[in-house]
């Protein structure tokens, strides 16, 4: 079996991981969701989640990757030999795949916003005008399909180029310009008039609201954002030589994605107050907020064209990981496989994410036990899939690794000293599953 490929630098592999990582999760899906769940307290629950169940999986993750150097199905078939844990890897494939099809449409959205903002400049608009463009952007079957296939087959065009060459390259110019950008657009959001209400939706938490079902969507949502539970990270790690250290690469990704949910939240909810908008908006909420704040600043038409084109490249290097878990599913690394089966893979799933394209449009009556498919699909993914994966990986290793073996992988590289690594132990053994199977039942039983 042909070895991984390897990342040309410590960096690249960093880059690409918190690519992966951030996305449409830390931008788009954590302010609408916080903004339909309550807010801060969903926010609150959601960094708990992600600095004691999210971070130490992300690691678990990195372990098994670089221990196996292979991508995720054989990784679990190393392991555990002629046992059927390897479905794990498999849960994570069908799960990629089912996450891309409607993430990509996310991304046509985008597509279609810059192009707009090209051709005709979004300039002196106000709230009203952006949720009415929506509206009609999303609204009409052919640019919503259309903006989705363009957003796939950029996709492909990069994953079947192979590791380096493509991942790699996008990651290291795009992320710092998109935290720069993002600050910019905080700043204005904050000093907007009547922001601080929205500061304090967002960060101060209002336990009333706080359901079983809140608890499970801050939870999914964890996992989510730093792409968890689908072991896109056991792949990317198999990439990886011996010499980085697992754990500080663990905590600079976790961190970094705090770090823009955080950003994220303060360029929304401020505006969404200042503006006299609902915060409980759904799916479209950047895309009606944003556009606004920036009609607001100095060049904000350039600012937009800016942002839109940062926003692109974020959600395209998740998107990247994504195909590229189905694709080294299918070649098993054996490059000369590679392209067909980017083709191949990426137009099925653009085929399968068709329905969700059109669920704010010709399809929104379509209701599957009272959801349109785009929401059916991610709650299904989110906070089923996801929760599931982790669950199934937290039980994983701490069970078919040997403990010393686990530290010693850690430690290679790194200096993790032996109370961190029994803390990371207790997290994942015990703490991790025990979250996610309460989540479950408390979400079941406040349910009916
Ligand atoms: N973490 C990505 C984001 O926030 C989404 C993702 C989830 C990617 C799971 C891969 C796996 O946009």
């Amino acid at each position: 079996m042909p070895k991984s490929d390897q990342w040309t630098s410590k960096l690249g592999f960093i880059l690409a991981a918190a690519g992966s990582a951030i996305g449409l999760g830390a931008i788009w899906k954590l302010p609408y969701v916080a903004g339909t769940s309550g807010g801060g307290a969903f926010f609150l629950i959601f960094l708990i989640f992600t600095i004691f169940l999210g971070l130490p999986l992300l690691l678990t993750e990195f372990t098994i990757g670089r221990k196996t150097q292979h991508e995720a199905i054989t990784a679990y078939r190393m392991l555990a030999p002629g046992t059927p844990w390897y479905w794990i890897g498999r849960l994570g494939v069908a799960t990629s795949f089912l996450l891309l099809s409607f993430y990509s449409v996310v991304g046509g959205w985008i597509v279609i916003y810059l192009y707009r903002s090209l051709t005709e400049g979004l300039a002196g608009r106000g709230a009203p005008e952006f949720e009415a463009l929506f509206g009609e952007t999303i609204s009409s079957p052919l640019l919503a399909v259309g903006a989705h296939l363009v957003f796939m087959i950029m996709t492909i065009l990069v994953v079947q180029g192979g590791v380096q060459k493509g991942i790699e390259r996008f990651s290291k110019i795009m992320m710092p310009a998109l935290f720069v950008l993002f600050l910019i657009i905080v700043i204005r959001s904050v000093t907007l008039p009547g922001a601080m209400e929205g500061v304090s939706f967002f960060l101060m938490p209002d336990f009333s609201s706080v359901t079983g079902e809140v608890i499970l969507y801050a939870l999914g949502q964890a996992f989510f954002s730093l792409s968890l539970g689908v072991s896109i990270m056991v792949t990317y790690s198999s990439y990886l030589k011996s010499t980085e250290s697992l754990p500080k690469s663990a905590v600079s990704i976790t961190g970094l994605t705090i770090f823009i949910s955080i950003l994220a939240g303060l360029a929304i909810f401020p505006a969404v107050f200042s503006f006299g908008l609902e915060p409980a908006e759904g799916p479209p909420l950047l895309f009606i907020v944003l556009p606004t704040v920036f009609s607001e600043l100095p060049l904000g038409g350039l600012f937009f064209i800016a942002f839109m084109a940062l926003l692109l490249f974020a959600t395209l290097t998740s998107a990247f990981s994504l195909l590229e878990m189905v694709v080294a599913s299918v070649t098993k690394n054996d490059p000369a496989k590679r392209k067909k089966a980017a083709w191949i893979c990426g137009l099925l799933i653009f085929v399968m994410g068709i329905p969700s394209a059109l669920s704010y449009g010709a399809m929104e009556n379509v209701l599957i036990f009272g959801n349109t498919v785009f929401d059916g699909l991610d709650f299904l993914v989110s906070n089923v899939m996801l929760p599931l994966g982790a669950l199934l990986i937290a039980v994983f290793a701490p069970l078919k690794i040997k403990k010393d073996e686990l530290y010693e992988e850690m430690q290679r590289g790194s200096t993790m000293r032996r109370t961190i690594f029994n803390i990371w132990f207790v997290l994942v053994k015990y703490v991790t599953p025990v979250a996610i199977v309460l989540a479950f039942i408390n979400m079941l039983v406040s349910d009916v």
